[in-house]
């Protein structure tokens, strides 16, 4: 819920900002009060009355018009929000923030706020990738900007790829998140989550049953407890979670180079299902049938991410949770692969078919810490998830 929270809402100039519409309606719906702020590209895709009208308040729009200056001054304007949301942030928004302009109302607004500040970019995916916007993106990280999307999708030019603005749902949901007072709050949490894919030729891969569910419903859970989550997921079957960053990869390597980058976190927890082995010699070319002669694959085995990460001596997360998958001697197993890869927690489960846990919506969890062996009954997925979240919450107290 955001009762009684101020969003200051800069609209950009592009065509997402009709989207905008339904994004004032669902803060407003969860008790936001949301100022919105045209640039005058953004009242060519929408104009200041249907805005105003659904925010139920007065629409900023020019740094030089007196009357508002009267009423309330544009620093004054900067700084009554709890949250800057500036939605849908073009290219060129993005350059002139990185940049440090300051020559309209938006510019100056977001130069002088000194609350939180979230972006939400929507620009056709050539702009997006373009070396200029992607310096300029790890400017605005780095000033501490918080970015939401963009998705992969259709987009209004007619291409197809990154570039589209977040749903105003998922945008509800970060700003949510941004605002929450949860108790991890502050708190700096690196996921693992989902399958690894090892190439075996440029069509061909190594893979597991791994939906990902758990790991995705704890990177939710961290989050809507107020962590800020890096989501390092493989191909899963399940969607991301809104309000993470997500990181996504193919192989065992690509993981742990992508939690290397990650680090330094508070905690890690490590639900991926990676691949023990990858294709030592991967073909760079499709492999051909040959006369029923059949292909020899050689295998190298796989970091071990989760291993390598406990037995940091610099950067180590605080708390190291890893996961055991098991279909005998559960506990036995777990608990020496615990003190094996040097963790702090194991969350060992039964994974054997006839538990229908692998890919099911539930699971039944035993939790291995250096007390002992805690029996969690069977219960959902989500919930599993939340209960460790907020394990996890009170350990990092
Ligand atoms: N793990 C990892 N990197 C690997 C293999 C596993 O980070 N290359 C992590 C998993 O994310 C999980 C834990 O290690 O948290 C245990 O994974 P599991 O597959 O159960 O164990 P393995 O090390 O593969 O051991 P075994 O195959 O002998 O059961």
């Amino acid at each position: 819920m955001l009762a009684g929270k101020r969003i200051l809402l800069i609209i950009g100039g592009g065509i997402a900002a009709y989207k905008c519409l339904d994004l004032i309606r669902r803060l407003k719906e969860r008790g936001a009060c949301v100022t919105p702020v045209l640039t005058r590209a953004a009242q060519e895709f929408v104009t200041p009355l249907s805005v105003s009208a659904l925010a139920g308040e007065k629409v900023y729009t020019d740094l030089f018009d007196l009357t508002d200056e009267a009423e309330m001054g544009h620093i004054q304007l900067s700084r009554v929000a709890d949250l800057v949301l500036v939605a849908p942030a073009t290219a060129d928004l993005m350059a002139k923030m990185a940049g440090g302009h300051a020559n309209d109302l938006a510019t100056t607004l977001l130069m002088a706020t000194d609350t939180p500040v979230m972006i939400a970019p929507a620009m056709n995916l050539r702009m997006w990738e373009h070396a200029a916007t992607q310096r300029n993106l790890a400017t605005l990280l780095g000033d501490k900007v918080q970015v939401i999307g963009p998705n992969n999708g259709d987009m209004a030019c007619g291409e197809h790829g990154p570039g589209r603005m977040s749903e105003p749902m998922e945008i509800v949901a970060a700003v949510e998140l941004a605002l929450s007072d949860g108790p991890l709050r502050g708190k700096r949490v690196l996921v693992t989550s989902g399958p690894t894919h090892e190439p075996i030729d440029p069509v061909r891969y190594i893979a597991n049953r791994s939906s990902g569910a758990q790991g995705t419903a704890i990177a939710s859970a961290l989050a809507s407890l107020g962590a800020e989550v890096v989501f390092v997921t493989g191909p899963a079957d399940v969607a991301p979670p809104s309000g993470v960053k997500v990181v996504a990869v193919q192989s065992a390597a690509e993981m742990l180079q992508a939690v290397q980058n990650a680090l330094p976190v508070d905690a890690g927890v490590f639900a991926a299902a990676v691949a023990d082995w990858r294709v030592k010699r991967e073909s760079n070319s499709k492999i051909k049938k040959q006369d029923g002669k059949l292909p020899i694959l050689e295998f190298a085995e796989n970091p071990d991410i989760l291993a390598e990460v406990s037995q940091m001596k610099k950067d180590r997360p605080g708390l190291v949770v890893g996961f055991a998958a098991e279909t005998d001697d559960v506990i036995a197993n777990a608990t020496a692969k615990r003190k094996r890869k040097g963790c702090d927690w194991i969350v060992a489960n039964d994974v054997s078919p006839e538990t229908g846990i692998m890919g099911g919506t539930e699971n039944a969890v035993h939790l291995i810490t250096d007390d002992g062996v805690e029996d969690w009954p069977r219960m959902g997925k989500g919930e599993v998830a939340r209960q460790l979240a907020e394990r996890i919450a009170a350990a990092l107290g």
